[in-house]
């Protein structure tokens, strides 16, 4: 039964058995005011009792309604066996049972069943070893009510622990590796791997890379295949939109939808002026399609020619402008089509190309591991904390070119944060100049553009989300600066 209906039975009872005693004052009263007082002080007890249980009653004040109720019924039956004790004219006097008071006492009887069983039902759910859990479960105790990710950081920091559990990251944990461990170990200096962390947000274990290894991922560039035809570079690519699982943290799996299996979908990569032919295979159950950012004519916008599932189409169009871009399915209702994992980059060179770097891309995203449309978990490229797992490494005095996207849905920004060094920011990668100098720099949905930076200190430096909550849910990494 649905714990608010229990507690309004329970409180209807001691209403109940208020009114009895009420009922039945005067005419103790007259008796002698010893025993009118009993009476008029058991009735204003047991109506607040009822009254507060309508209020979220808390397991002391249970166990009160249990001692109290219990107290009142042995008293009554004292008082129709042995007889009323010590006090009074009638000291010693057995009195005779009566309809009214057997009902208040039935209904006494009653109260402290449901009372029990209230309390038997919150010591069982309190049984949980994870405190977060505890917590978590406390919250969401109503059935059918979802534990927020709101909820969560309400009650994580309640316990002190801040981090992610698979547990609580909604239903869709595969298996429980890492995840009982996967408690943030609270407070300061937690240890992942010897990496130093802001305020132990930490995560045991692994995500399988042998599916999708972010540090691959960083580096690997999809050039298409490439020929010529009538003097022009063309570069054939081929996507295929898939459901499939991906790990977004060690022990929890997200059902996307992704291109090629893999979330992010590869990086495209062209020059700019090369003649671009992406096929697209849709093998998922919902129609999708490719929307490129870019020029290119109206039905090459992937907006109107929806492809079906085992359906196929070929956009093809020449890449331009140069800059940092991205592809995603454009398919109603977008936000959903996006969120569930359609998306890459999508970087044109341009002609004269860039100065020699260690280029990388990185999408910024997050997942809704219990659909209540906010994200739980937030990275770059899909895996929460993958770069302070294991540090990204980078050489001292190199130039490094990030090419950044944000695709995170739900919230409205994003932000880039480097520690101990500035970088130069092209917006969108349309111009050979860097618009700013600056170490921290905040994304919109859908805003893109490249960093460049060299570090001129070896040893380790994190980078994350300014935004705190990302970070502590996922955004965090290390570059490690070798000499
Ligand atoms: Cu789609
Ligand atoms: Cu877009």
């Amino acid at each position: 039964m649905e714990r608010t209906r229990v507690f309004l039975y329970a409180a209807a009872l001691s209403l109940t058995a208020a009114a009895m005693h009420a009922w039945a004052m005067p005419e103790h009263l007259e008796e002698w005011w010893g025993y009118g007082s009993f009476f008029l002080i058991a009735a204003t007890a047991q109506a607040c009792y009822g009254l507060a249980l309508l209020r979220r009653p808390g397991r002391m004040l249970l166990l009160l309604g249990v001692v109290g109720n219990l107290a009142i019924v042995s008293l009554w039956a004292v008082t129709r066996t042995v007889g009323i004790p010590f006090v009074g004219p009638h000291a010693g006097e057995a009195e005779p049972v009566a309809a009214l008071d057997l009902l208040a006492t039935m209904a006494e009887l009653a109260l402290v069943t449901v009372l029990l069983a209230a309390l038997l039902r919150s010591a069982r759910r309190t049984e949980v070893v994870n405190p977060v859990a505890e917590v978590a479960s406390a919250t969401a105790d109503e059935p059918g009510q979802v534990l927020s990710r709101r909820d969560f950081l309400r009650a994580s920091g309640a316990v002190g622990a801040v981090g992610i559990s698979g547990g609580v990251l909604g239903a869709y944990a595969a298996d429980a590796r890492g995840q009982d461990e996967g408690v943030g170990s609270g407070g300061h200096g937690g240890d992942v791997g010897s990496a130093p962390t802001h305020m132990g947000n930490t995560l045991v274990g692994d995500v399988d890379l042998s599916r999708f290894d972010p540090t691959e991922f960083l580096r690997d560039f999809y050039w298409g295949e490439e020929r010529r035809e009538n003097g022009q570079v063309v570069r054939e690519y081929e996507l295929t939109a898939e459901e499939t699982e991906v790990e977004v943290a060690p022990g929890v799996m997200y059902p996307a939808w992704a291109y090629n299996g893999q979330v992010p979908g590869p990086t495209l990569r062209a020059t700019e002026g090369d003649r671009l032919r992406v096929v697209f295979k849709n093998q998922g159950v919902h129609p999708h399609t490719i929307h490129f950012h870019g020029f290119h004519p109206a039905n090459m916008d992937g907006v109107f020619e929806q492809v079906g599932p085992g359906q196929e189409f070929v956009y093809e169009f020449d890449a331009e402008p140069f800059g940092t871009h991205l592809y995603h399915c454009h398919t109603m209702p977008l936000k959903k089509h996006i969120e569930k994992g359609l998306y890459g980059a999508f970087i044109v060179d341009p002609k004269e190309g860039r100065p020699e770097a260690d280029e990388m891309v990185m999408i910024m995203n997050g997942f809704d591991t219990n659909f209540d449309a906010s994200n739980e978990v937030y990275a770059v490229n899909t895996v929460a904390f993958h770069h302070q797992r294991h540090p990204l490494k980078i050489k001292k005095g190199e130039l490094v070119r990030i090419y950044v996207v944000n695709v995170l849905e739900f919230d409205f920004i994003n932000s880039f944060h480097t520690h101990a060094n500035f970088f130069d920011y092209y917006p969108t990668g349309t111009r050979l100049e860097p618009s700013e100098f600056t170490d921290t720099r905040v994304f919109g949905q859908g805003e893109r553009g490249i960093m460049e930076f060299r570090y001129h200190f070896p040893g380790r430096f994190m980078f994350h989300a300014h935004v705190s909550e990302f970070a502590e849910l996922g955004w965090m990494g290390i570059f490690e600066v070798e000499e």
